[in-house]
């Protein structure tokens, strides 16, 4: 190992020099070790995620045989229920597609997550926070629905973007009868001493969609009004005291969701679409689960458009003048406008205009996703639906599931700063040839799945990913609950306002 001008350097140096040299590194090798052994005793920053179970990481290995169709009707033990009229309505709930996936094996046994259940505690908050917002009313004691024969329809055109609370909730409910499906994350139970997870029912993105304008005889609007409610409700429940709410569970997928709310319940876990509109304390990548929105364009099914059937090479669609972070927009269009087989159009998708993007997304290559009034946006999910592959040109998105999913084997990301550069855009999108495209193309139609939402839920739909990507925050949520509770038994301390130990910084 020595190198050529090493025998030199040893012959200069006498052996007695030699020898004390070597006592010396060996004393400070020794004390190294002991300083070594010291720190270990000593808490260090824990790693989140050398605390989950690694299992729960190998879910995606085994996508392709978990992604088995099953047929929606064996989904329910009860076969009478999808004959009866009101199955009517769940049909209509369901993506208009789903019947025409084919259950495919692909040779390998099927493989369940067993060990990714989790056990949900839902409080039995009364209607007017989850369903009675869609004019639903119950029957009966139950504040609930029975979902095998009773669905209440969600109100449709953007407000489904957000519906995730829907789709979750109604899972929960259908958790407690037999399902033919293995889709099965998530198990009801009904003490809440045995869950895992506290989740808290209120549809707070239809709740703002509805009610966040106030009527001319109201003080405050139904918004604010149901968030006091709750923020009430919560802070009374058993629950919510002996875990200070860590353990909880909310809905705030609409960024203007829970405005008011959220600064009181952050201790609890979110489901959000990114974290654009919270301060890092209030919400963050660590404790919460990034939804996707649920795309408003048609899946395309039996799509078998090429490289060279799609026309347009860039597509975009989207309201050009936004405030906040929306100003890249202004500059792409200035740049883009005279390329020919780039569409750029403005107003947003609604109505006639969904018909529209959807032939628009189908007949082109490549699909923009520009940062708006906040960093997310349906649009990189109608894109999805499209297998139009994503350039996303949004430097604070954040993307659901993206610790089991690696979004550049089928998105291609740009910095904002170098989008708006003369001919940068352009130019890196022209480089992409027909090989690199269509490899990302067939990916995009492999995790396609992944971001539909049914009822009842599918495997690896996005009802059960989401409900995956919860269940990996379970293990980091125990740790907050038991290091909170240590003194639990201990006398109450005389110094006021002590009541757990202090949280280790960057650590929630
Ligand atoms: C819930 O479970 C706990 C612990 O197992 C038990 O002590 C308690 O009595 C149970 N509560 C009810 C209402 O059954
Ligand atoms: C795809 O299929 C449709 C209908 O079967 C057909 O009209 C269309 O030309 C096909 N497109 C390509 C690119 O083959």
């Amino acid at each position: 190992m020595a190198e050529r001008n090493g025998p030199s350097f040893f012959k200069v140096v006498c052996r007695k020099s030699l020898f004390s040299f070597f006592t010396i590194t060996t004393v400070l090798f020794i004390m190294s070790w002991f300083f070594v052994l010291r720190s270990a005793d000593r808490p260090q920053f824990i790693d989140n995620n050398m605390l989950a179970n690694s299992k729960l990481f190998s879910t995606l290995d085994d996508s392709k045989s978990q992604m088995l169709k099953q047929n929606v009707e064996s989904s329910f033990g009860n076969r009478e229920v999808l004959d009866s009229e009101d199955a009517e309505q769940a049909r209509k709930t369901k993506t208009p597609n789903a019947k025409e996936k084919v259950v495919k094996f692909d040779g390998r046994k099927c493989h369940q997550n067993d060990e990714l259940v989790i056990k949900v505690y839902m409080y039995d908050l009364p209607p007017e926070f989850h369903f009675g917002l869609l004019n639903w009313k119950p029957s009966g004691n139950s504040v609930w629905p029975d979902v095998r024969k009773d669905i209440p329809g969600y109100p449709g055109g953007l407000n489904l973007q957000h519906s995730i609370e829907f789709w979750l909730t109604l899972d929960i409910l259908a958790s407690e009868f037999p399902r033919a499906s293995k889709a099965k994350t998530v198990i009801r139970v009904q003490n809440s001493s045995d869950a895992d997870i506290i989740f808290v029912p209120f549809f707070s993105s239809l709740s703002y969609n509805r009610y966040s304008k106030r009527k001319p005889n109201e003080k405050k609007n139904g918004n604010k009004i149901l968030q006091e409610k709750l923020v009430k409700y919560l802070t009374a429940q058993d629950e919510w005291k002996r875990s200070g709410g860590k353990d909880h569970l909310i809905l705030a997928h609409h960024p203007n969701s829970m405005l008011d709310a959220r600064m009181k319940l952050w201790p609890a876990a979110f489901i959000l679409s990114d974290f654009g509109r919270y301060p890092p304390v209030i919400a963050n990548v660590e404790k919460d689960v990034i939804a996707p929105y649920k795309h408003l364009i048609t899946s395309y099914v039996d799509d078998n458009s090429t490289f060279d059937s799609r026309p347009t090479l860039l597509y975009f669609q989207g309201a050009i003048y936004r405030k906040d972070g929306g100003l890249a927009r202004q500059e792409l269009f200035y740049l883009l406008k005279n390329e020919k087989d780039v569409h750029f159009s403005f107003g947003s998708i609604q109505k006639d205009g969904i018909k529209k993007a959807t032939e628009g997304m189908r007949a082109s290559k490549f699909c923009l996703n520009i940062a708006g009034d906040t960093p997310s946006s349906n649009r990189l999910f109608d894109a999805i639906a499209s297998h139009c592959v994503p350039v996303i040109i949004s430097d604070a998105i954040e993307l659901p599931y993206e610790d089991v999913i690696d979004y550049s084997e089928f998105c291609i990301f740009v910095r904002t700063m170098d989008a708006i550069k003369q001919n940068f855009l352009i130019n890196f999108i022209r480089g992409i040839g027909k090989a690199e495209w269509t490899r990302m193309w067939n990916k995009l139609k492999e995790v396609e799945h992944f971001f539909e939402f049914h009822f009842p839920s599918e495997e690896n739909d996005a009802v059960q990913m989401i409900w995956q990507a919860v269940a990996r925050k379970v293990p980091a949520m125990r740790l907050k609950l038991n290091r909170y509770g240590r003194f639990s038994r201990s006398p109450p301390s005389a110094e006021k306002g002590l009541k757990s130990i202090p949280a280790p910084r960057n650590f929630w």
